[in-house]
Parts: C-alpha cells; sequence; structure tokens
C-alpha cells in the first residue's frame, strides 16, 4: 500500500501539546501514513519544552522566533518557510491546530497549494473580532480553508454549522489536550524546579495559580490582575501565589516590577508541562486567561476564575467549574476570596467535570483522516460531551488523592502516593530558577 504523507504543522506551546497525541496516533499506522512534523517555532524555548517531554523531533524547523515579533512578520516568516516546505514535500493532508499565527499560516500555505487541511479544535468562537485578538479572526480563516473541522465539542459544531460550514466537513472529536493531559498525569515525577519543591501546599496554606498573557490582557488587564495578587497577598497571610510567568516581555515587565518583590509570589519561568500538571493538581484554584487552562482545570476538578471578558470555552462555565470574572482589580480579588471563605462555593465549582473530551480525541481524529483518504468505510463515532466525570487515567488516581496536602518536599504536594505509582523513569529536564528581577 502507498504511504500517505500527513504534515503535522505547529510553532507554539499550546499547540505542540494538542498536537503531541495526534503525532503518536498517526505513528500507530505506519504501513498506511508517514507523517513529517514542521515547526514554525514561533515560540523557541516554550515549544522545546513540550518536544522534550513527548520526545517528537521534527523534520523541519523553521526556527522562526524573534524576540518581541510582529503579527505580520511572524506571518511572514511563517508562510515563506511553509511553503518551501510544502513545495518539497507535497503531502497529502496538512493538519494545523487552533488560532495562532502559525495555524492561520499553515493553513493558507496548504491552501495556496492546493492540499487538503485538517483543522485540530475547529468552531471555537467568541463573535467578537478583537476579542480574542488575532485568534478569532484567525481560526474562523483556518475553519473556512479546513477540509475537515474537528470539532472539540457540540458547541464549536454547532458554531461551525451556524456558520455555514457543510455537515460532511465536520467531525467532533473531543479536544486532544485531554488526551496529552492523561498521558502526562501518567508520567508525573514530582516538581523538578527547586522553586516548586520548596513550596508548602494544602492547609493552613492557600494556594492560587496564576498565568495571563494574551494580548487584551496587556497593559492596564495586567495591571489590575496584578494589583488584585497583591491585595490579596497583602489581606491573606496564609496565601501564596503561584505564577509561572510567559516569556512574552510585555508580560514579564508588568509582573515582574508589581509582584517580584513580595515573598509569597512565588514568579517562575514557563514550566515544563509536567512541573505544570502537577502544580494544577496542587494548588486550590487557578486564575487564568489561558484557553488549554481552562480546558485541562475542569478535569482536575479545580476551580478556574477566567479573567476576560468573554470566552470562547463556554462549556466548563455551563458545568460550574469555570467562571468569567473580567480584569476588574476589585473584583478578581472579590472572586478569589469568596472561594477561599466560603467552602460551599468552593465545593459547587471543585467537582471534577470534563465537558472537552474522554482521552481519544487524537484517535478519532486519524479515523477521519482514514476515512477522508479512502483508507476506512466509516467516520469513527463522535465524542459524547458529557461522558464520564474526568479524564480516564484520573479516574485511577482520584480516589487515593488525600484532601489535605502534606508538606511539599515531594513535589505535586498531597499528591505523592497517587503519583509515584505512575513514575515512568523519565530523567528530570533542567530546571529554570526563580524569575529574575
Ligand atoms: C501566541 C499565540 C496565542 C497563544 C500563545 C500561547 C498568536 C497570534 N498568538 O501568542 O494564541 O495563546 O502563543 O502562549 O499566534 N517568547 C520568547 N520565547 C518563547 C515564546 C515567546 O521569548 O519561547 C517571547 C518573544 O519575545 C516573542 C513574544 O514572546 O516575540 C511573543 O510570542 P508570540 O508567539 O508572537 O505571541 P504570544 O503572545 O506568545
Ligand atoms: N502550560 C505549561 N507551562 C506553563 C503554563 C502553561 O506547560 O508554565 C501549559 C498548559 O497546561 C496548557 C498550555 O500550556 O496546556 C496553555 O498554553 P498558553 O496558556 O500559553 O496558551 P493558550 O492555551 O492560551 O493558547
Amino acid at each position: 500500500m502507498q504511504q500517505r504523507k500527513i504534515m503535522i504543522v505547529f510553532g507554539t506551546r499550546p499547540e505542540a501539546i494538542k498536537m503531541a497525541p495526534v503525532v503518536a496516533e498517526l505513528c500507530k499506522h505506519p504501513t498506511e501514513f508517514s507523517s513529517c512534523v514542521v515547526v514554525t517555532a514561533q515560540h523557541r524555548s516554550m515549544l522545546d519544552q513540550v518536544l522534550e517531554i513527548f520526545q517528537i523531533t521534527p523534520d523541519y524547523d523553521l526556527n522562526i522566533m524573534r524576540p518581541r515579533q510582529s503579527l505580520a512578520a511572524v506571518t511572514v516568516r511563517a508562510l515563506s518557510g511553509l511553503d518551501r516546505v510544502m513545495r518539497r514535500e507535497k503531502p497529502d493532508l496538512v493538519l494545523v491546530q487552533g488560532d495562532t499565527t502559525t495555524s492561520f499560516v499553515g493553513a493558507l500555505a496548504a491552501f495556496y497549494r492546493k492540499i487538503p487541511v485538517g483543522h485540530v479544535e475547529a468552531g471555537l468562537r467568541t463573535h467578537d473580532k478583537y476579542n480574542p485578538f488575532p485568534e478569532e479572526i484567525n481560526r474562523c480563516l483556518v475553519d473556512t480553508f479546513a477540509d475537515l473541522c474537528f470539532a472539540p465539542t457540540l458547541t464549536s459544531r454547532d458554531a461551525l454549522l451556524a456558520g455555514g460550514t457543510p455537515e460532511s466537513r465536520v467531525f467532533v472529536t473531543g479536544n486532544t489536550v485531554i488526551d496529552a493531559l492523561n498521558e502526562v498525569v501518567l508520567k508525573a515525577r514530582g516538581f523538578s524546579l527547586p522553586a516548586l519543591r520548596q513550596l508548602q501546599f494544602g492547609p493552613p496554606r492557600e494556594t492560587l495559580l496564576v498565568t495571563a498573557h494574551r494580548r487584551e490582557s496587556f497593559g492596564p488587564p495586567m495591571v489590575a490582575i496584578c494589583k488584585a495578587m497583591r491585595e490579596l497577598l497583602a489581606t491573606r497571610r496564609n496565601l501564596q501565589v503561584v505564577f509561572p510567568v510567559h516569556l512574552n516581555p510585555n508580560v514579564r515587565i508588568a509582573v515582574s516590577s508589581i509582584l517580584g518583590d513580595l515573598d509569597r509570589a512565588c514568579l517562575t519561568e514557563p514550566l515544563d508541562y509536567l512541573d505544570f500538571v502537577q502544580l494544577m493538581q496542587s494548588v486550590d484554584l487557578i486564575l487564568t486567561d489561558s484557553g488549554g487552562v481552562q480546558e485541562e482545570a475542569p478535569a482536575l476538578g479545580k476551580p478556574v476564575l477566567v479573567c476576560r471578558e468573554t470566552t470562547e470555552r463556554p462549556e466548563a462555565v455551563a458545568a460550574g467549574t469555570s467562571r468569567l470574572i473580567g480584569t476588574d482589580s476589585s473584583n478578581i480579588v472579590s472572586a478569589v476570596s469568596l472561594l477561599l471563605d466560603d467552602r460551599a462555593e468552593y465545593a459547587r465549582m471543585a467537582h471534577a467535570e470534563n465537558p472537552y473530551g474522554d482521552g481519544r480525541a487524537s484517535e478519532r481524529v486519524v479515523e477521519c483522516v482514514r476515512h477522508f483518504l479512502g483508507l476506512a468505510p466509516a467516520r469513527p463515532a463522535p465524542f459524547q460531551t458529557g461522558l464520564g466525570p474526568v479524564a480516564p487515567a484520573l479516574v485511577e488516581l482520584m480516589p487515593v488523592l488525600p484532601t489535605n496536602g502534606s508538606n511539599g518536599s515531594n513535589g505535586a504536594n498531597g499528591h505523592k502516593s497517587a503519583l509515584s505509582k505512575n513514575r515512568s523513569g523519565l530523567q528530570s529536564k533542567p530546571t529554570f530558577g526563580p524569575l529574575s528581577r
């Protein structure tokens, strides 16, 4: 049988995390597919962290990242690089993920060469052109180019159909981030970063994990988020804030200037995915503007406060595990305080829900690709949103998790017994020190 060549294009940390399970799944069909992994490296070190964890060696690395790059510059460098690679490799299908510049340009480059496109995580919408910017328009454009739209949920499928995408192109697969999360939960090995190993989790300590990086958050919203953290730290003596700081200078300057001098604000470099997942499991509460974190936290039973004005991920809000609170400083202080002070309110949000996937999304993506290329007679059955409360790998772990943490000496605190039995023997990665001030 002649192998079909599938080109997988990605460039940033979240795309890499969500495409890693797809790459692994394609490798399970060596007689049918040869895969060609192309990274634009729109992100450099944050991408490399993920490549190392999932042991992916790209076939092409365009290495386009520059400090403080503009959208236009990323677009131009990615387009010319991807066009060269596509001209040379002539893939049968190109797969892109999400709504970054790399995904948009990957789909555009394939379209220019009349190569079919599959879009992993299709159909997410806020219907607000500038929010998130430029991601809302990027994903609309990718869905326009796509021959295969892999919608993670029924909500995203409905958005595609409402926007005129023919039903024959749309498949509900679940989100591949849950596949990645499952894999990483099983690999967990205690924190590799010394700064995290020194932290204590569990009562009386209260721990808030914060991430923020979106363009809409730059400037006053970022300042408001940080000021809210400052106020909370001043009034709650048992609170600690852990903030892995994105490498974007717009984030770093604001965060380190407002929070850099506070003892109980633990500012770190971007964490590798293993550390980050264990951190999510260890904290009490998460405040974020991240898309991926909004999807992962509900599967881990962690309440999420979303510091944005709108979200394209309404499923967790509907399930009651996340809440959209905007970026007003006093609202953030109130929302965090409410959850930390009111146990009933906390319990209402802290149940494990998993509207985003069942750990088999990449399997469905690859089955759809097989069907599209005439290698399978039928499409797979769709992901049924709401099936199973948590990711399958976590079901096994959750009953043995203590409700109160002990001390943090063994990393993902309070989870030591559950996680240590799943050690994979993975080597500890080099660690980053605390954020330089
Ligand atoms: C991009 C995506 C956004 C996604 C985010 C994930 C677009 C338009 N936006 O935004 O959807 O949520 O990635 O994090 O594609 N930098 C480094 N090293 C790195 C990564 C970034 O130094 O490994 C710094 C560089 O100065 C770079 C800047 O961060 O210029 C911004 O990176 P860029 O990819 O342009 O935008 P993000 O804000 O990261
Ligand atoms: N993440 C990580 N290390 C960190 C922060 C986040 O590995 O220090 C992971 C997180 O678990 C999620 C993804 O990165 O899977 C989200 O990336 P980001 O927030 O940068 O982008 P978005 O999802 O908003 O596009």
